[in-house]
């Protein structure tokens, strides 16, 4: 029997398609399939760089001393591009394809925020690195997170805006196409408010934009002793390269989506004496936070690892130990020792996963001076 003639091309594309890679890998019983979703190129590339490092690091260290359960980690890492509505899509593929028992990811929140339904759904764990928009983990009791949330990271910058910078009159610089931006500015507002702050200018942008004019123009108008940006270091770099070409010489100041190389080389002097809250500092003086950044300069030619790497690494760990504690590769076995984490060292602190599925853990201001990153203070959850 012979096909008709038309369906030769399809057939030939199919058996492309099976050949470069849409075919279910085989699955190897003696590995153990971890899934990660990460920005590894895009916009937000220097996120999901780093947490992606991280990681690798952690998993590398596992398998040296003989994985876990007696089984060597595979990790699956997906490149969403740092673009809307690839997350869900990826997620889906890794546990239907590539039939992981447990996803890593994200760092930017919306992007969690998109596969978790996918997580939940299909109930297979899922650990967010460093995404802190509480909505994340509300998502459902498979999806975690190994750091702190908004609503304390928001809280602890507008105490900041007041007692460090002596603050009382701040605008606000709002990114409304991101979950994360959204949030922190609100819970930013609210505390600051209540401390008898006022917000004197409360302008908006999106993810993407490059022109920030008009609102600094605004801004300017309002006369603030600050201004918060809660956004994510792309735009944050130029919004202040574009008000201090505007002569506002006040100082900027905005959460852990700032921390990228980035913010420096794109920033340059417009960042000085800028400030942000971040999950931890290589400059640490622990010996658990200084053994980490040898190992990973070590592993990534000089590199110094920053909050996303260790939070990356934090995230490895805690879901191994999870594994560990679960005696299984089941995914339902494996979420309940996750709900149970409790007193776990890592490099970003203690993880205890609490009730809803969050770690309490200290937030770090840092200052960018003299065109690095340095430490102010610590503030305990
Ligand atoms: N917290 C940010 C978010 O939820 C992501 C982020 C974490 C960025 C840590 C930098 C460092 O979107």
């Amino acid at each position: 029997m012979s096909f008709p003639r038309v369906l030769a091309p399809v057939l030939l594309a199919l058996g492309a398609l099976w050949m470069s890679g849409c075919a279910p890998k085989t699955t190897d019983s003696s590995t153990l399939r971890i899934g990660e979703f990460a920005s590894l190129t895009g916009k937000e590339a220097a996120f999901g760089q780093s947490s992606h490092k991280g990681t690798l690091l952690a998993i590398e260290e596992l398998n040296a001393a003989g994985g876990v359960l007696g089984k060597k980690i595979e990790l699956l890492s997906e490149d969403n591009q740092s673009k809307p509505g690839e997350s869900a899509t990826i997620a889906k593929k890794l546990i239907a394809r590539d039939k992981v028992v447990a996803l890593l990811g994200e760092v930017a929140s919306s992007r969690s925020l998109e596969a978790a339904p996918v997580a939940q759904a299909a109930k297979i764990p899922m650990v967010s690195p460093a995404s802190t928009n509480p909505k994340v983990t509300e998502t459902g009791d498979y999806i975690f997170r190994v750091c702190f949330i908004d609503p304390f990271q928001g809280t602890a910058l507008a105490k900041f805006a007041q007692s460090h910078l002596k603050a009382r009159r701040v605008a606000v610089l709002t990114s409304v196409s991101s979950a994360y931006s959204v949030g922190l500015s609100k819970y930013f507002h609210e505390q600051f408010l209540q401390d008898g702050g006022v917000i004197v200018a409360d302008q908006k942008y999106s993810e993407s934009d490059k022109d920030f004019n008009a609102q600094l123009t605004a801004i300017r108008a309002a006369a603030p002793e600050a201004i918060f940006v809660p956004g994510y270091y792309t735009e944050v770099a130029l919004i202040a390269r574009q008000a201090r070409a505007l002569g506002l010489t006040v100082p900027l100041f905005g959460g852990d989506g700032w921390e990228a190389p980035e913010l420096l080389t794109i920033g340059g002097d417009a960042v000085e004496g800028c400030f942000y809250s971040t999950h931890y500092s290589p400059d640490t003086p622990t010996e658990a936070v200084q053994t980490f950044v040898k190992k990973f300069r070590a592993k990534f030619s000089g590199e110094t690892p920053d909050a996303m790497a260790a939070l990356g690494y934090d995230s490895a760990l805690v879901l191994a130990d999870a594994i560990r504690r679960a005696g299984s590769l089941d995914p339902a076995k494996i979420r309940d020792a996750l709900a149970t984490t409790h007193g776990f060292e890592g490099v970003t602190g203690r993880t205890d996963i609490d009730a809803h599925r969050n770690a309490s853990k200290p937030a770090v201001i840092l200052e960018v001076k003299n065109g690095k990153f340095a430490f102010v203070e610590s503030v305990a959850p």
